[in-house]
């Protein structure tokens, strides 16, 4: 589209092109509500990897080109942070934060609370005391560091039980087992209370899937949400992780319903970890690849329909690094191909559905 103006990276609709769009849904009568919320830009961004971030400079170009958001991978996890119980280890993540800040990216903060990536000595906690100190301290710490900078926090990751109907509703992990669920309370407290401007989010995955499981986990979001609102604790909005599984499909209705049950509590919405998880596909390359910018494609479509999300992140850039592949181990020797670049850093059709939520195209 002409009227889309380049803008610092970023891509704004003119006012002509908006209005444009808007009679054009109108004669098509699709509502036009909906055209005008689809067609405005939604940032789009990636985390990053620190090695890759370090050793390849493609890697570096390929953020700067593409990301309007970045998200230190790893490096603002407790095990990263919080090697040694008595000092912090900020080196990898203040790199992440100045290159975000020199290129002129938003960040996403991933995360204060998690039961995994923990060094041994959080696993070895035992009292309840204990354990909030160490929580509230490290919460304090680290988003009073990046007070201003980093405008999101994944707040709590994973609290949610995998199958919450199953003995639900929180999952096993030392802060459930030594604070009870007020874990998550004192989580957002304490980062509100550091950074009153902050956005804070609640991030979990498993989301989108038509199974019950997914149904019962959108549930129990809504409903802690719901709870720490009720206690005039700040809460923001849900990032839904959105690591796809490419044999699987989309509940778009049951998406919809969370959407619009989100808005009606005044949270926002964001995606956090998008990728692929492709280990059951084929091997054929291209196939790989349209299958899953359709399944993106899907997702992201029945997101938006009902709610604009406030970014759109992907859990790396290029096929190159990735999770994927080791987490989630193929049966033949093909790489995993879960991201919008492959290893080469060549376009993947993935890529285009992603850049036309980011221009505003979509
Ligand atoms: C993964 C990273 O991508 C890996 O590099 C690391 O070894 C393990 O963690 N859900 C999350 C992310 O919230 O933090 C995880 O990231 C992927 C699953």
């Amino acid at each position: 589209m002409q009227e889309i103006e380049a803008d610092r990276g970023r891509f704004r609709l003119t006012r002509r092109a908006v209005l444009r769009t808007g009679a054009a849904a109108l004669a098509s009568g699709t509502g036009f509500a909906r055209a005008q919320a689809a067609a405005r830009p939604i940032p789009v961004g990636s985390a990053a990897e620190i090695g890759a971030f370090r050793n390849d400079a493609r890697y570096r170009e390929a953020l700067k080109r593409y990301c309007d958001v970045v998200v230190p991978m790893n490096d603002l996890k407790w095990d990263a942070l919080r090697h040694e119980r008595a000092r912090f280890d900020f080196a990898g993540a203040d790199e992440a934060v100045a290159f975000a800040e020199a290129n002129g990216k938003a960040l996403r903060g991933h995360t204060l609370l998690w039961g995994e990536a923990l060094p041994p000595w959080v696993k070895e906690m035992t009292t309840r005391a204990e354990a909030e100190r160490e929580l509230v301290n490290h919460i304090e710490v680290v988003v009073d560091r990046y007070k201003g900078r980093i405008a999101t926090w994944d707040v709590v990751n994973e609290v949610i039980k995998y199958d919450p109907t199953s003995g639900g509703p929180w999952r096993d992990t030392i802060w459930q087992r030594l604070l009870g669920p007020e874990h998550v309370e004192i989580a957002f407290r304490t980062a509100g209370r550091t950074d009153p401007k902050a956005r804070l989010v609640l991030n979990d995955f498993h989301f989108e899937e038509a199974e019950p499981g997914a149904a019962a986990r959108r549930q129990v979001a809504l409903d802690i949400c719901r709870r720490l609102k009720d206690k005039g604790i700040p809460v923001h909005g849900i990032g839904m992780q959105a690591h796809l599984y490419a044999e699987k499909n989309i509940d778009t209705e049951g998406l919809q319903r969370f959407m619009r049950d989100l808005d009606a509590l005044g949270l926002d919405v964001e995606v956090t970890e998008l990728d692929v998880i492709d280990w059951k596909m084929p091997a054929d390359a291209a196939l790989r690849d349209k299958r899953s910018a359709a399944l993106v494609a899907t997702f992201l479509e029945a997101v938006v329909s009902a709610k604009r999300p406030k970014a759109i992140v992907t859990w790396g850039l290029t096929d190159r690094y990735s999770w994927v592949g080791e987490t989630f181990p193929r049966k033949d020797s093909a790489k995993a191909r879960p991201l919008p670049l492959d290893a080469d850093y060549r376009a993947k059709p993935m890529l285009a559905v992603l850049e036309r939520y980011r221009r505003g195209t979509a």
